[in-house]
């Protein structure tokens, strides 16, 4: 495909390829193919295909450029269509996954949809989906199990699912064989095209299947619908890592990052909104402005720039320890309105270990990261994620993991039980380490992470803390909940009115997770 004059209304592929390669169509019977697009019937059902996930695709990294579009539209008989219409969307897994949900409920809006958190009324519901690890692919079958209920109560309610599921190939057999009754499935890299795939499932009534294996180009005037105090602004897209247990460099594509005025920009207009706290999203937002063959602009330069707006937080997340470079150490030691809470996940804390994760670097070399940055930026709180059962760990291996933990200190952790992701290296590693060991290091580690957890929180007994109130705690509506910098829990007694606001609070309880105190007028001592 040429890239000159590409609109984001353009298909990724136009020609008609063979899907029976990727998919199980013993039982399929082709019914037409025309303009890029194959139309099969299995199991009683028609099913248009455009396009389809290819993990071959997905894992190649090639030369094609990625252009910046600023050429968005809903279509024209598209904008009304959501006229008296309600949409749901659930969404599961990662902040990634939360972001690109506000875009797919801004092109709702733009379309005339209302949102709902009913099903029984929604007329549009997407399951925005995780790959991750089993239990999230496991969850949303579930959910699809029930929906074949309320689909067969209302058979114009339209069904979609879309985010990291979909863009394995296991999957969209799955639902294509197993789930017949959804109604729409698309990838991570043509959210975009949701309006047309809307139109296409309301009107055929066969099940559209568009799911490109090579990501999209940027496209930078999408809509976003965001609520709250807090937003998420994503700065690049895609992982270049190949962690060899981790599914994203393919359900996400090549590292591709936006360029720094269009970020600045949207944070700029973030911040005149009102906004109290911004998250620069990204899978390894270490690697910001690698991709920049015109500029050299780090992401360290990025941070340094959007330091000097005026929003009192900001966070990034998430690291990877191998880009995390001096420049990017230098300027959080600012300070200000960057936050010292760095979220650095170290896997294992074992070097052979993290050698055949393909990590990229030692124990000792992260150690010495943790060193320089707890050097550079006063009060540093690092929280990290860990696996463990990773194929081949053994018991000793795993203890380094244990060692690790207690020398860097971290005040939390993600936690899990290493999955396998069909097409991931790590998935063809001979795995001697039993599920009941798995569980055993697993409760181990959970044990350790929360006595750090409750150590750190005991060290702000007594401080007072800069908090931003979210609202009103979940069980008692005359308690408000709200975080510190370091992105710690509160509860205290105080007005709604202050919902959306900073103020301090003097730590009276620490538990293992949550901290209790109340409003002080004036910092008496500062803490984080
Ligand atoms: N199994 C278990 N955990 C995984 N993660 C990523 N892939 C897997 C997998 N296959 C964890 C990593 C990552 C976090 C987001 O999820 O710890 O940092
Ligand atoms: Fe996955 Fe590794 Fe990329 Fe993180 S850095 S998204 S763990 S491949």
């Amino acid at each position: 495909m040429s890239h000159e004059n590409r609109n984001t209304s353009d298909l990724k592929s136009d020609k008609v390829k063979d899907y029976s390669k990727y998919f199980d169509f013993s039982d399929a019977k082709l019914i037409s193919q025309e303009d890029g697009k194959s139309t099969y019937r299995i199991k009683g059902r028609n099913i248009q295909i455009n396009a389809a996930p290819s993990y071959r695709d997905e894992k190649q990294r090639g030369k094609e450029d990625v252009q910046v579009l600023y050429d968005f539209a809903i279509p024209d008989d598209m904008q009304e269509f959501g006229q008296g219409k309600y949409y749901l969307i659930a969404t599961y897994g990662c902040q990634m996954n939360e972001h690109d949900t506000e875009v797919m409920r801004g092109l709702f809006e733009q379309m005339g949809y209302r949102s709902t958190e009913d099903k029984h009324v929604a007329d549009v519901i997407l399951l925005n989906t995780c790959a991750i690890r089993e239990n999230a692919e496991d969850k949303v079958f579930g959910e699809l199990g029930h929906l074949k209920a309320l689909k067969a109560e209302k058979p114009d309610l339209v069904l979609g699912v879309c985010g990291c599921m979909s863009q394995e190939e296991a999957v969209v057999n799955r639902i294509m064989q197993k789930h017949p009754f959804v109604d729409i499935i698309f990838g991570t890299h043509n959210i975009h095209r949701l309006p047309v795939l809307l139109k296409d499932a309301y009107f055929n009534k066969e099940m559209v299947v568009e799911v490109w294996s090579k990501e999209g180009d940027i496209i930078e005037n999408l809509p976003k619908k965001r609520e709250g105090i807090r937003a998420w602004v994503n700065i690049m897209y895609g992982c270049d890592k190949f962690c060899t247990y981790c599914i994203v460099p393919y359900t996400r594509g090549k590292e591709r990052s936006r360029r720094p005025q269009d970020v600045l920009a949207e944070v700029r207009e973030l911040a005149r909104q009102g906004f109290q706290e911004i998250t620069l999203l990204g899978q390894n937002v270490n690697a910001y402005g690698k991709d920049f063959e015109d500029i050299a602009y780090t992401f360290g330069d990025l941070m340094d720039d959007i330091r000097k707006i005026d929003v009192p937080r900001i966070r990034f997340t998430t690291s990877h320890p191998r880009d995390f470079d001096d420049h990017l150490i230098e300027v959080l030691g600012k300070g200000g309105n960057l936050v010292e809470h760095i979220h650095l996940p170290v896997q294992a804390g074992n070097t052979e270990v993290l050698k055949r994760m393909s990590r990229k670097y030692s124990r000792e070399q992260y150690l010495e990261l943790v060193r320089k940055i707890k050097a550079a930026v006063p009060n540093a709180v690092l929280t990290t994620d860990i696996i463990v059962g990773f194929p081949g760990e053994t018991a000793e291996q795993f203890e380094d993991t244990l060692s690790l933990y207690d020398e860097v200190g971290f005040d939390f952790a993600f936690t899990f039980i290493y999955s396998p992701r069909e097409g991931t290296p790590a998935a063809d590693m001979e795995d001697n380490v039993s599920m009941e060991e798995k569980k055993h290091r697993l409760y181990r580690l959970n044990e350790l992470v929360n006595k750090h957890s409750k150590l750190s929180n005991e060290r702000l007994l007594n401080t007072v803390v800069e908090v931003l109130v979210e609202g009103e705690s979940r069980t008692n509506a005359d308690v408000l909940a709200g975080r510190t910098r370091s992105n710690k829990l509160i509860h205290f007694t105080g007005d709604k009115s202050l919902v959306g606001k900073m103020v301090n609070v003097q730590v009276t309880h620490a538990q293992t997770w949550i901290l209790k105190g109340e409003i002080v007028a004036q910092p008496i001592q500062l803490s984080i």
